[in-house]
């Protein structure tokens, strides 16, 4: 059986003080839910530290929203990996479609930083994702294949299952609009099948794929019930702690 994984993205939001808070509200609203479900709550670079101190303890992860590929040197304006795990990260959060969208993160970036996570012992939460007019265009299932191989291609079977996927369809996220139920089923069970030709059905069966594109307390239970969908990565509704708290709770069943 796989355990769920549920995920806050903060994005850019709250200072490290405000970061501190919520990150306390939800240790006390989910906290005690984390031996069923993983709970992590990814905050801003900035805010990482302050977060880490409210988690103490507690149980649930700290994931960061991104990392350079490269663990130093002179790269201006980067984090490497070592340097959040430092911080008490357990998680990172790569290939955002804001990140590739906005900062021109590539398929080739995306490879490279999820070898440097694992390096680090970090869990890797690596999305992919179809826009709009590729899912207009029947195109999805071609493009979320695509970005799987592109960044697992050539990773050691025994490093897989250390690997969480983000399924977010680029129209769900921050829109209102999710997919449904059946629709983020047939990509998510396409993307163990991927899995599965590329690593052997063993290595698939354990390799957690969450759903991400406005997952609400009120959609969460539908989603989480399909049989390949593992969990979520929320965007919005992470930032209230009894929302997020409820979205855990839907994933303990
Ligand atoms: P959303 O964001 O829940 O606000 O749609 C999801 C994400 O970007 O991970």
């Amino acid at each position: 059986m796989r355990k769920p994984i549920i995920a806050g993205n903060w994005k850019m939001n709250l200072t490290p003080a405000e970061s501190k808070t919520l990150a306390a509200a939800v240790v006390a609203a989910a906290g005690a839910h984390t031996g069923d479900v993983d709970v992590v709550i990814g905050p801003t670079m900035i805010s990482l530290s302050a977060a880490a101190e409210a988690l103490a303890g507690s149980g649930v992860g700290l994931a960061a929203q991104n990392i350079h590929a490269e663990a130093k040197g002179a790269f201006t304006g980067e984090v490497g990996a070592s340097m959040i795990a430092s911080l008490g990260c357990t998680h990172v959060i790569l290939g955002h479609s804001e990140r590739r969208t906005y900062f021109g993160e590539t398929d080739e970036g995306v490879f490279r930083k999820l070898r440097a996570a694992l390096a680090a012992d970090l869990t890797p939460i690596v999305c992919i994702g179809e826009s709009l007019g590729e899912r207009k265009a029947e195109r999805t299932l071609e493009k979320v294949n695509f970005q799987v191989r592109a960044a697992l291609a050539g990773l050691d079977p025994s490093d897989v299952p250390r690997v969480v996927l983000a399924y977010e369809p680029i129209w769900a996220i921050g829109t209102g609009l999710t997919a449904t139920p059946e629709q983020a089923e047939e990509v998510h069970s396409e993307i163990r099948k991927t899995l599965a030709d590329m690593f052997g059905d063993d290595a698939a069966a354990q390799v957690r794929i969450q759903y991400g594109g406005s997952v609400k307390p009120g959609n969460a239970a539908e989603l989480l019930a399909q049989p390949n969908i593992d969990g979520a990565l929320v965007g919005g509704a992470s930032l209230k702690a009894d929302g997020f708290a409820a979205i855990v709770a839907a994933a303990k069943g």
